[in-house]
């Protein structure tokens, strides 16, 4: 009966733009109900990023939370080893090392040392991990300290992407392969014991078909994952480029998107399969902090 009672009292409410709800009425520090967290994939399915706000909650809680939607994967490669200070022209070393499954993502500087990833720059369009063969089918960001403006995520919708696609362009593409690489995360840092790759024909990372289905929804989605050094495999590098360039001008089309603007105590669940993201950037010298987990996901197809 509680779970029942639990589960009225969601309110899903979209955002108005291609992708993005609020899920009003619910505590993530609590266990969920199987009933509410069935909801809550309901709603994901249909707006692709969920925002909870005011919510309150530790690691474990957090994890927790994202074990619901799967099972926990390991955070990323962090970037380099050494992380730029934050307005100066300086480097630390970054604390971040070892496996963990919350990653933190910030630029904030402690004894000398960048406890998270990302710093304050830019974090240009992606999927996360999609370098990998089987990339996470989600992450999940929490917001603790925001700073006072800049810092928004913005979030596009790959199914759109897809159905919106000019013939000619889908055409070109349908039942390729692209390569996507691994050297270098979405700041533009080179990650930890990679080597700069110039040439995308060379780039260490995994194929993926351009077009793929969502296995839950059975949608097809456009699936690029990172413009840099990616490669759509049988062609040449200049039509690649080409095809990649026109590619991802239709998929970053500002009436695909959505951008959140930070509260402390929003958590962001996205969908990684048909979702892509990307960061603005703030004042170096104000502090953002966020902790972030991730689901596991399957080999795309
Ligand atoms: C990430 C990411 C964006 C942000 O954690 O994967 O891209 O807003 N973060 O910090
Ligand atoms: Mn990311």
């Amino acid at each position: 009966m509680a779970a029942v009672l639990e589960k009225q009292k969601i309110e899903i409410k979209p955002t108005g733009a291609a992708l993005g709800a609020d899920i009003e009425g619910i505590d993530l520090a609590r266990e969920l109900s199987p009933k509410t967290v069935d909801a809550i994939k309901e709603a994901w399915a249909d707006h692709l990023v969920l925002r909870f706000r005011g919510q309150k909650l530790d690691d474990d809680q957090l994890m927790r939370f994202s074990a619901n939607f799967g099972e926990l994967d390991w955070a990323p490669v962090i970037a380099a080893s050494r992380v730029k200070i934050p307005g100066e022209d300086r480097y630390v070393e970054s604390a971040e090392e070892g496996r963990r499954y919350i990653s933190i993502i910030s630029n904030i500087v402690e004894n000398g040392k960048a406890i998270g990833a990302l710093g304050a720059y830019e974090s240009i369009w992606h999927t996360d991990m999609s370098y990998n063969p089987e990339p996470p089918c989600a992450s999940a960001l929490y917001a603790l300290e925001v700073p006072p403006s800049g810092g928004d995520t913005g979030f596009s919708n790959m199914y759109v992407a897809y159905e919106t696609l000019p013939g000619e362009l889908r055409q070109q593409v349908e039942g390729r392969l692209c390569r996507h690489d691994s050297t270098y995360n979405s700041a533009g840092e080179l990650r930890r014991g990679f080597n700069e790759v110039t040439d995308p024909r060379q780039a260490p990372g995994a194929d993926h078909p351009i077009i793929r289905t969502h296995p839950v929804t059975g949608r097809k989605a456009l699936f690029l994952g990172r413009r840099r050094n990616a490669y759509i495999q049988g062609f040449d590098l200049e039509d690649s480029e080409r095809l990649l360039d026109a590619l991802w001008a239709h998929a970053t089309r500002p009436e695909l998107t959505w951008y959140q603007q930070w509260r402390i105590g929003d958590l962001v669940l996205w969908d990684n399969r048909c979702v892509m993201h990307r960061r603005d950037e703030f004042d170096p010298n104000t502090r953002r902090l966020m902790h972030r987990s991730q689901i596991k996901g399957d080999r795309p197809y």
